[in-house]
């Protein structure tokens, strides 16, 4: 299970009398918690603040301070700055464990605390309530990508482990990683004339997918989810930089309601992370999904999930009866006092008749 640090109060300038004069402070409230919110980091943790000047990104002040195990918050006082050294420009903040540095998406390599850095603030504008995580993927520094999530509670403006997952897993797809699914190493490892197809659903922030365009040339990603979740992955694909001849793009699909034109669309892959966790649901992601392979019989379904609760196995049993066969792996990812944790990998087929 990884942990990430949130701002429960984003940081923003407080000025306080000095003198006849006034000096400067960035304050803000911080949490490291794991995905859903609800387990605090319980071990002790060397964190390192950055004040950094926005848009230039050069570094104006770093201040380091500990997280306590035990701790459920920690207030962030960072200064004091003058009048001058702050100036009206706007800001950003980064907080982040310090032996971690930047944040490496690969098989066995995952950070155990992603890092935190605040949306633009100035003195007479407050950071709106969003955080990005910067990720970098596999061994390449050039192949990097920034997703902004919310601080807030929303399920669909939030990012899951599964998605982290994900994409420590495509990589090893893509660069040819034995990883027991030929049909996914093929699809993803072969020459393509004209572009993979590919849809995501449930696709939250759209680190998925978006993940997917920024590793592999020539792939047309449609990330698809309800429409509370269409400003924050607008956001993402405004910032994304996919590789050649690849782009993603978000369209609203309902699981229970799947337009026809996307029902009818050719497919080679469908991404799913992180979306069985609610027995409820599943009746309907798997008729939608039964519904997408019914013009692509051939198309590959690729499930990423943390097993939470017994109710989820419904959704293996759907999948059975609707005539899906699968494949599993396994994926790590760190959890605190050096043990790990897994996410499941499922590629799913019809079953040929
Ligand atoms: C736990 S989040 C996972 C988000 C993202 N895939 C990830 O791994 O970070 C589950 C996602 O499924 C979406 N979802 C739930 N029910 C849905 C439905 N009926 N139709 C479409 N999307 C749905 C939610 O809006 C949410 O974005």
């Amino acid at each position: 299970m990884v942990y990430y640090v949130r701002y429960l109060k984003p940081p923003k300038w407080e000025k306080k009398k000095k003198g006849s004069g006034y000096e400067y402070y960035i304050i803000a409230l911080i949490t490291i918690t794991n995905d859903l919110g609800n387990d605090f980091l319980a071990e002790d943790a060397e964190l390192c603040f950055t004040w950094v000047r926005h848009p230039q990104l050069q570094i104006k002040a770093q201040q380091l301070d500990d997280w306590e195990a035990g701790s459920r918050q920690l207030p962030v006082i960072m200064g004091p700055f003058t009048a001058n050294m702050v100036g009206d420009g706007e800001a950003c903040f980064k907080a982040q464990v310090l032996e971690i540095g930047e944040d490496r998406l690969k098989t066995d390599k995952a950070p155990l605390v992603v890092a935190g850095f605040s949306a633009p603030f100035s003195k007479s504008k407050a950071a709106p309530k969003l955080v990005e995580r910067q990720f970098y993927v596999g061994d390449e520094r050039s192949t990097r990508f920034k997703i902004w999530e919310e601080t807030g509670n929303s399920i669909a403006r939030h990012l899951w482990d599964a998605a982290l997952a994900s994409i420590m897993f495509l990589n090893d797809v893509t660069k040819g990683v034995d990883v027991g699914m030929p049909a996914l190493n093929q699809l993803l490892t072969s020459p393509r004339s004209s572009p993979l197809q590919v849809i995501e659903l449930g696709t939250g922030c759209g680190m998925v997918g978006i993940g997917l365009t920024t590793m592999i040339e020539n792939c047309e990603v449609l990330l698809t989810d309800m429409p509370e979740a269409e400003e924050i992955v607008q956001r993402n694909l405004d910032q994304s930089k996919p590789k050649a001849n690849s782009v993603a793009k978000f369209q609203t699909l309902d699981w229970a309601e799947p337009p026809s034109e996307l029902c009818d669309k050719p497919l080679d892959l469908i991404l799913v992370s992180d979306c069985t966790y609610n027995s409820d649901s599943q009746p309907a992601l798997v008729s939608c999904l039964e519904r997408l392979v019914r013009s692509s019989p051939d198309a590959l379904i690729l499930v990423a999930l943390k097993r939470r609760h017994e109710s989820e196995a419904v959704f293996f049993e759907l999948m059975a009866t609707a005539g899906f066969v699968s494949q599993q792996a396994n994926v790590k990812l760190p959890t605190q006092h050096d043990e790990s944790d897994e996410i499941q990998m499922y590629s799913y087929r019809r079953r040929a008749e």
